[in-house]
């Protein structure tokens, strides 16, 4: 990703009180109407999210940039991935804002287009064809591209089950960018030997494996993580387990491996609050997750024990970004007819990363 800087906002807008700041975006988001549709990723904080028109995972919140076509506007809070995806999938009358420029998303920054290449020769010429390539949707748009024009696809952590088991049936071996977690918990819920996983870290030679390694491997994965969900440790588990015998352990698949297997579920955000919600009153739980969102639903479901199971709590710092000051900064342009914050994929990326993502959308 090329980095963006945020222009300041003007001062009157560091001026505002949270109170005046929260009329003003509820005044300008009924007056702009069915034109601009919010989407708001859950890791948001609170007072974004009470502003979004749809919440969602990063699947859920993909179909909708894909299904909203009356609006003329979509404002993405969320990170930088996310606001490109929809630009991707949104038409062409369509234009996404991403209220704070500085949203990115430190696990996308860590494959870039050169380094997926610079593997991708060195992996053909040790092991021929028969590499189908696959990105978690946290990465930028010319990765998703590359995996388009490569018979691959996009997966999220909602679906990556279905992708990475379409993706083992069409070719010899994946690589799986760049998310190493996510692809050996996925790829071990498949049953792929562990053996046959292997790490591609991009500042060594042939990722640090020997040719015979290489050849040997069915999951190529990526040497890349998600900052906030490192933080998640076994030891956390079993103080939590120490402390509340009951407890249900429920982890994002972004966790380390031995995190996810001492848990007693994972899934994506969507699924996480899916679980909660549906458990019955009085049970406990420990989330492995961001905790903005684990907050929220402490407080929305008080008949539940919810806590973090991180007990320094450790937001995701660019999701923080998108502070409500940006929120209403976008919305007072379009209400006087212009955009700012525009993020524009160019058309070519778009029709290779567009082939990746529908065959993503199609295992819905
Ligand atoms: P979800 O798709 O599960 O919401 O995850 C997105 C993400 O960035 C998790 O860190
Ligand atoms: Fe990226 Fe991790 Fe933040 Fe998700 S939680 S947006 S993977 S840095």
């Amino acid at each position: 990703m090329s980095i963006l800087i945020q222009k300041p906002l003007p001062e009157e807008y560091h001026r505002l009180k949270p109170e005046e700041l929260d009329a003003r975006i509820a005044a300008a988001r009924s007056a702009l109407g069915s034109e601009v549709v919010i989407l708001g990723h859950h890791y948001q904080r609170d007072e974004i999210i009470k502003h979004v028109d749809f919440t969602g995972d990063s699947f859920k919140l993909s179909r909708l940039a894909a299904g909203r076509r009356e609006a003329k506007a979509i404002v993405f809070c969320g990170v930088h991935f996310m606001a490109e995806s929809a630009d991707i999938l949104a038409a062409d009358h369509q234009r996404v804002i991403l209220p704070n420029l500085e949203a990115g998303c430190s696990m996308a920054d860590m494959a870039n287009r050169e380094q997926v290449e610079a593997c991708w020769q060195q992996l053909t010429a040790v092991v021929g064809d028969g590499t189908v390539p696959i990105t978690y949707v946290n990465s930028s748009a010319d990765l998703k591209a590359f995996c388009g024009e490569r018979g691959g696809a996009v997966c999220t952590s909602s679906n990556a089950v279905s992708i990475i088991t379409w993706a083992l049936s069409q070719g010899e071996r994946l690589l799986f960018f760049p998310d190493e977690h996510l692809g050996r918990n996925t790829s071990v819920k498949l049953g792929v030997p562990t053996d046959q996983l292997v790490v591609w870290d991009p500042e060594q030679e042939l990722g640090g494996n020997t040719p015979e390694q290489l050849r040997n491997a069915r999951v190529i994965l990526w040497k890349g993580f998600c900052s906030v969900h490192q933080r998640f440790t076994v030891e956390q588990i079993a103080a939590a387990r120490e402390k509340y015998p009951d407890v249900r352990v429920i982890v994002h698949p972004e966790c380390r491996h031995e995190v996810v297997q001492a848990a007693d579920d994972d899934g994506s955000t969507e699924y996480i609050i899916k679980r909660i919600t549906e458990a019955p009153a009085g049970t406990t739980w420990a989330v492995g997750t961001e905790v903005n969102l684990v907050h929220r639903l402490a407080q929305q479901q008080p008949d539940k024990q919810i806590f973090c199971l991180d007990p320094v709590v450790c937001p995701c710092s660019t999701m923080y970004r998108i502070h409500p000051m940006y929120l209403l900064w976008v919305l007072d342009h379009l209400l006087q007819g212009e955009v700012v914050n525009e993020i524009v994929v160019p058309p070519d990326i778009i029709a290779q990363a567009r082939v990746a993502l529908d065959r993503m959308l199609g295992f819905a």
